[in-house]
Order: C-alpha cells, then sequence, then structure tokens
C-alpha cells in the first residue's frame, strides 16, 4: 500500500517528537511492505515566521490533497500578544475545520508497567482504558460573535457557545459506533443543568442512543465526570463530550495515566484525517532532546488504523510501546526521581528496534 502523508512538525517539541513518529512509521511501511510518499509543510509558528500566516495555502493545499496528516504541536510564547488570527493555535484550529476534522478520538490508556508515574493508588487506576471521543468543530471555540470590545478598563469580553442538532447527532453517532467495538458503554459529558448547549446535547445523544440499544447510555454533568475521571477510571469506557470539556477532561486523563506525553489523538470524520499527540508544544523543555515521543508514534498507529485499516500495523506499533515500557524505557516525564531517563531520540530508536521483533512475530503468527 502506498501512503501519501504530510507531516507538519509545528513548534517548540513537535518537530523532535514527529521526527520519531516518522521513523517509526517508515520501519512499519519497511517491514509490512508499504510505500511512505512523505511532504512536510509549515503550521502555526513556524508558518508565521515563514509565512506571515500560521495556515498557509500551500499547506492547506497539501493537506487537501493528502491522505493523513501528521502534526507535532503549536504555539510558541514569541505570538502570544498576536491578534487572535494572527496566533500559532488558530492555524490548528483552522486546519481542523479546512479538514471537516469533527471527531476527536483520545484515548488514554494505563499501562500496568507505568503503576509509579500515575499520581493514583494503582487499585484505582488499574484497568484503566478510557476513548475520549472530542467534538471538535463547535461551541466556543468557533462560536460567533465573539469579540472583545470598549474601552480600556471598561472592556467587555464575548465567546459564544453554540450547537446545531446536527453537530451533536454526528458525534454522538461515531461515539455509539465505537463503544459498540469496545465495552459497550458511553458515558456523555455535559452541563445540562446550566447550559441550553448541553439540553439541546442531552436530548439529541439520548435520541440517538434509541438506534444503539446494545450500547449502555449514562450521562453526568462535566463537574461529576471530572471526579469520577480520578475517583473510577477505570469504569469509563467511551466519553462523549463537546470540544471546550474535551480539551479539558482529556488533559485530566493524561494526568490520571501517568503522562500527557503519552496520549495520541485522531481527528476525523472528513476526507483527510489528522493525527497528533495530546501535548502541547512544552517550549519549555523544546531543543533539549527529552521530549516523550510516545504520543507522536501512538499517534502514527491511530493514523494506520483509521485511515488506512492497516490494524495489524497499529497494533505492532502499540504493542511495541508497551513492551519498550515493560523493559523499563523512561522519558524525563516518567521517570522517577533519580532514575535512568532516555532521550527523544533514545525513545525512538528502542521503538523501532522492538517493532522489529513484533512484525516477525506477527508474520509468523499469521503465516
Ligand atoms: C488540544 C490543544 C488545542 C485545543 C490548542 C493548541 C488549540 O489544547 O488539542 O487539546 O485547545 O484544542
Ligand atoms: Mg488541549
Amino acid at each position: 500500500m502506498r501512503l501519501r502523508i504530510i507531516s507538519l512538525p509545528g513548534d517548540g517539541i513537535g518537530p523532535e517528537v514527529t521526527r520519531q513518529a516518522i521513523r517509526v512509521l517508515e520501519e512499519v511501511a519497511r517491514s509490512f511492505g508499504h510505500e511512505v510518499e512523505l511532504t512536510e509543510k509549515e503550521i502555526g509558528g513556524a508558518a508565521l515566521t515563514a509565512f506571515g500566516d500560521p495556515l498557509p495555502p500551500t499547506t492547506i493545499a497539501a493537506c487537501r490533497a493528502s491522505q493523513a496528516v501528521l502534526l507535532g504541536a503549536v504555539g510558541s510564547p514569541a505570538f502570544d500578544r498576536n491578534a487572535r488570527e494572527l496566533r500559532p493555535e488558530a492555524g490548528l484550529l483552522r486546519l481542523r475545520q479546512e479538514l471537516g476534522a469533527f471527531a476527536n478520538l483520545r484515548p488514554a490508556v494505563f499501562y500496568p508497567a507505568l503503576r509509579a508515574s500515575s499520581p493514583l493508588r494503582e487499585e484505582v487506576v488499574k484497568g484503566t482504558n478510557i476513548l475520549i471521543v472530542r467534538e471538535l468543530l463547535g461551541g466556543l471555540y468557533f462560536g460567533q460573535p465573539r469579540s472583545i470590545e470598549g474601552a480600556m478598563g471598561a472592556r467587555q469580553a464575548v465567546n459564544t457557545m453554540r450547537y446545531s442538532e446536527q453537530e451533536i447527532e454526528r458525534i454522538a453517532r461515531v461515539g455509539f459506533e465505537l463503544a459498540r467495538g469496545r465495552r459497550k458503554r458511553l458515558l456523555s459529558v455535559d452541563k445540562s443543568n446550566v447550559l441550553e448547549c448541553s439540553r439541546l446535547w442531552r436530548e439529541v445523544v439520548t435520541r440517538v442512543g434509541a438506534d444503539f440499544p446494545d450500547v449502555h447510555l449514562t450521562h453526568q454533568y462535566v463537574d461529576s465526570a471530572a471526579m469520577i475521571l480520578v475517583q473510577k477510571p477505570a469504569e469509563i469506557d467511551v466519553l462523549l463530550t463537546e470540544n471546550m470539556f474535551g480539551d479539558i477532561l482529556s488533559d485530566q486523563a493524561g494526568g490520571v495515566v501517568g503522562s500527557l506525553g503519552l496520549l495520541a489523538s485522531a481527528s476525523i470524520g472528513g476526507p483527510v484525517g489528522l493525527y497528533e499527540p495530546v501535548h502541547g508544544s512544552a517550549p519549555d523543555i523544546a531543543g533539549q532532546g527529552v521530549a516523550n515521543p510516545l504520543g507522536a508514534i501512538l499517534s502514527v498507529a491511530l493514523m494506520l488504523r483509521h485511515t488506512f485499516q492497516l490494524n495489524n500495523e497499529a497494533e505492532c506499533v502499540e504493542a511495541a510501546v508497551v513492551a519498550a515500557l515493560e523493559a523499563g524505557l523512561r522519558t524525563r516525564d516518567l521517570a522517577k526521581a533519580g532514575e535512568r531517563s532516555v532521550t527523544t531520540t533514545e525513545a525512538g530508536a528502542r521503538i523501532v528496534e522492538l517493532l522489529g521483533a513484533a512484525a516477525k512475530t506477527k508474520d509468523r503468527a499469521a503465516s
């Protein structure tokens, strides 16, 4: 198979982790006889510096013409004072929109090897395997009107949370379908005791649920869901929620399983899938070679699964990550005080090595 991919390394630690993810992708291709056609483009601060635009037309066109996009991270303090449309983050938000990527899947899995990395007791976090399904193109992120207006000292800021039934229904269907392939439980998170958007959300999700009688649907307010996520994370299967709540709860889920650096994401629903680690550009550690590339590497696994339907290949990448952690691989974010940690490049190299072994085992099992 020929895999036509655009890479958008972006800012901060984005280029470092993307480099390792690409090595892993290339190793998968070598082991399984695929061909990777990879083109690099600019986004975020890198694009602002080069073109004065966080999402230049050349980047959009290239992404649209590809099959999948692998993104590193966007964001840099250098642009903190820019107008909203000229911030690195605006490039990512527009890209999600351009690609019609309304469904953001963020798995949060607890690996027993990382029992010491989670802030929770092992008996609480054990068995945690959550899939957050975050609506990605609606709500406060995109609602109009939005503004900051008025005279200094008396300014007012406005954001609009807006959801249509159709937007809620399409993401709900994604959530239910995914729950069907898992433990068949769907937790829908809203704030329907306060917000109109959430009342509509709950009504539509409940209605869609009637088409999925095999999936057990429950609802929670977002404050209560935040508590459950730390008290009983293992009980959550698929967590379906709107854009802003999903942004917040997915970082929390990263903390629960030990490090945000582990979390991968897939943004799908449009013609081209967008894959990126959940962590940001982490300017404080950029360029030091200490970033955790596992979130980016696991994003490659999601790409193989969701865009290319290469399930075997995806499982091999995931198995290599588990094997590496079992064997004691720890980047700095995962290492305990005094424990030896590996660099970003060493972590990537180790996954590549283990991948060869995992692929051979698969081959043998298949033949
Ligand atoms: C994320 C990030 C983005 C978001 C930022 C960088 C715009 O926090 O993917 O979770 O808020 O969606
Ligand atoms: Mg976020």
